[in-house]
């Protein structure tokens, strides 16, 4: 090789390390798996349609449509109802392994209580969704619950009142019955966080409700019941049979101290045992993390709660609880700075329960969610984190991605993103042994999200939503995508 060739090569890989943060000959293994994730209320649209019921969002966001930033809904969405065959196309054209997609609880159950009555039509729906993915080689992975929750069940508390734990796991067992032979992988939950603490707490989701220090706790205790139920009697009646797995989705951010301090480092940890361990520490050992328990029993005992605002497992439910997955899922986005709180926080709120303030780095890129900032570096640093603390599960992220204000087609920032996060996944896989099983890119295209709206668009596909058609054209980045599931790994 003559020296100006060397050098031409030399400066390629140089240029390569620094795009995407690694070497580029990383692969990744060859049983993991890539799909794309979408969920019912964001994509579906056709709320009422063909006998589907009312859920909390639907009944929300019709009663108060300023909840939500440019007032818009998900009654339409992006159509997915009418036009679920051009979504596979696209997720065919694609090349994805699966696809993730929820399925609506009121379009199966429509008052929620199996007692009163099935809807065949949005039976058919998912069966010939569950089909057309098969027909086209693509696996089905089916999240039971994102979020929508049967208008007539919040009516009477929703998720705190522990009467939904059964509703949920007949809803379960009917989806078993009617898909199991189909679908071989499940997702009980996603995100406990989002729809508990932020529907029952902070009033940021539906139900919209603000029982700020006790409201989260108390619908994430019965979600894990509902959970935990659901994977035992999957086990005793379908799993010999259907031989599928069965995972939950949990959201976190990485938590980094602020500085080198050992207080910053002690805050980081508090924030991610709050944020992440209060969660999968019962999954894993049957009960919250023991001094997660000591600090809100505590200060509970002092706020005059009696019992603590954290609810208490029984024995049965412990039992039933720990290990109770096949696999975890993890959504991850970002990263926060930690330290502790200097100010008060409201008394009593999670918040105070766990005293740490996070923030952002100033250098930091920040997408159009003003709380997802690009920091690579927190995909391996939670993958470790896993294998160090859980026991090195099964891991499947279930989601990770970028959002934008814009659906323009070249998503430059969407593409490093993606980039930068799974040079990072490659990472923890080869450097530190991770169990990475797979990948979700969230989301397939631009959807509804939530109290933002069509603002924040997430997708590898923009979706023309001033067009009655909710037309799909692929962006830069559905490429790009592309091309790594095609070689298993980044290719610039
Ligand atoms: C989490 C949720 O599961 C999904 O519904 C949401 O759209 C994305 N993350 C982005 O915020």
């Amino acid at each position: 090789m003559t020296l100006p060739t060397i050098w031409r090569f030399t400066s390629l890989f140089t240029l390569l390390v620094f795009v995407t943060g690694e070497p580029s000959n990383r692969t990744f293994p060859n049983h993991f798996k890539f799909g794309v994730a979408t969920s019912a209320y964001q994509i579906e649209g056709a709320w009422n349609e063909d006998g589907k019921g009312e859920s909390n969002w639907d009944h929300f966001l019709h009663q108060h449509p300023e909840v939500v930033v440019d007032k818009t809904n998900g009654d339409v969405a992006c159509d997915s109802y009418h036009k679920y065959k051009e979504d596979v196309k696209l997720l065919k054209d694609l090349g994805v392994d699966f696809y993730r997609f929820s399925i609506a609880w009121t379009r199966i159950v429509p008052l929620g209580r199996k007692d009163s009555g099935i809807n065949p039509d949005g039976i058919a729906y998912y069966s010939n969704l569950i089909d057309e993915l098969l027909a086209n080689g693509i696996e089905p992975y089916v999240t039971i619950f994102h979020w929508d929750t049967p208008q007539t069940l919040e009516a009477v508390g929703g998720w705190l009142n522990s009467t939904i734990i059964d509703h949920y796991v007949s809803y379960a067992r009917l989806l078993f019955e009617l898909y199991g032979e189909r679908v071989k992988h499940w997702l009980t939950f996603n995100e406990f966080s989002q729809f508990c603490e932020e529907g029952y707490s902070t009033g940021k989701k539906a139900p919209f409700k603000t029982l700020v220090g006790v409201g989260g706790y108390q619908c994430t205790h019965n979600a894990l019941i509902a959970h935990a139920k659901t994977f035992d009697m999957y086990v005793k009646e379908f799993k010999y049979t259907q031989k599928g797995l069965i995972g939950l989705s949990v959201d976190t951010a990485w938590a980094e101290p602020k500085t080198d301090s050992i207080l910053d480092k002690l805050a980081a940890e508090e924030e991610f045992m709050f944020d992440y361990a209060y969660y999968l520490h019962p999954i894993m050992a049957g009960d919250y993390p023991a001094a997660l328990k000591r600090k809100i029993n505590f200060k509970s005992f002092f706020q005059g709660y009696h019992p603590s605002r954290l609810p208490k497992f029984s024995r049965q439910e412990k039992k039933l609880l720990k290990g109770s997955f096949d696999f975890i899922g993890l959504n991850h986005y970002t990263t926060s700075l930690c330290s502790w709180s200097t100010t008060k926080f409201p008394s009593p709120s999670k918040l105070d329960d766990c005293g740490v303030k996070q923030s952002q780095d100033p250098s930091w890129k920040i997408s159009a969610s003003p709380w997802l900032a690009q920091v690579p570096y927190g995909m391996r640093k939670v993958l470790v984190w896993i294998k160090e603390n859980l026991n090195n599960p099964p891991l499947l992220i279930t989601e990770n991605g970028w959002s934008t204000s814009d659906s323009n087609l070249d998503d430059e920032d969407r593409m490093e993103y993606y980039k930068k996060y799974l040079a990072e996944v490659l990472n923890a896989i080869h450097d530190h042994g991770c169990n990475v099983i797979g990948y979700t890119a969230w989301s397939l295209m631009d959807n509804m999200e939530w109290a933002s709206g069509y603002t924040e668009k997430f997708g590898l596909v923009r979706v023309d939503f001033a067009s009655p058609n909710r037309t799909r054209t692929p962006k830069d980045s559905f490429y790009m995508y592309q091309t790594i599931i095609k070689n298993k790994k980044l290719i610039d």
